[in-house]
């Protein structure tokens, strides 16, 4: 027969899960615990600013521009995910924090797209960072699931290149060309 006692604790200890394995078998450290934490909430911020992005190209009359913010948008949620994932799988607490607001949007489409390459590079310094911190504590588990996020931060910088590329030719007045080529770049999400 066991104690009272004994099973209240064992329910406490069973209700506190994923915190209480933080607590006794991390496999990263604090530090880095609290670095992948951060990168949950820069991915929800660049869904966040996709979003606000894909609605910018509504108000402006570009449909084929906001389906390929959303889908961006969407991806971003993704890659969010992988970072909670990941954070449980070593046996750390997710901590989730608030989104900034996006910043201002402008009316040209070409400022709007050189904005999305800006924030792609700094998407891409993070990462760098977060790589970095890995290599430093030998973390080698971290370091290779970060490897997915370095080739696809190529990906992404040259993808949103090749779409400003694109909309610096329409020169924000030739947008129905623009639109056509967008949806040809992303059949499946137009
Ligand atoms: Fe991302
Ligand atoms: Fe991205």
């Amino acid at each position: 027969m066991i104690p009272v006692g004994h099973a209240l604790v064992c329910a406490a200890v069973d209700r506190a899960g994923p915190f209480a394995k933080g607590m006794t078998g991390m496999m990263i450290s604090k530090p880095m615990a609290k670095k992948l934490n951060e990168q949950i909430t820069h991915e929800l911020a660049s869904a966040h600013l996709y979003l606000a992005m894909s609605c910018a190209f509504n108000h402006l009359g570009l449909p084929m521009l906001a389906k390929w913010f959303i889908k961006q948008a969407d991806e971003e949620r993704g890659h969010a995910m992988k970072f909670v994932n990941y954070i449980q799988d070593v046996g750390a607490e997710v901590r989730l924090d608030a989104l900034p607001k996006p910043k201002e949007l402008s009316d040209s489409p070409t400022d709007i797209v050189k904005a999305a390459v800006e924030h792609e590079l700094t998407v891409t310094a993070q990462i760098n960072d977060l790589v970095a911190l890995a290599e430093t504590e030998k973390d080698y588990a971290t370091r290779s699931f970060l490897q997915w996020f370095l080739d696809e931060q190529v990906e992404e910088v040259a993808t949103v290149n090749g779409l400003l590329q694109l909309v610096k030719m329409g020169d924000d007045k030739h947008m129905l060309q623009v639109e056509a080529r967008v949806a040809m770049m992303r059949p499946s999400s137009a």
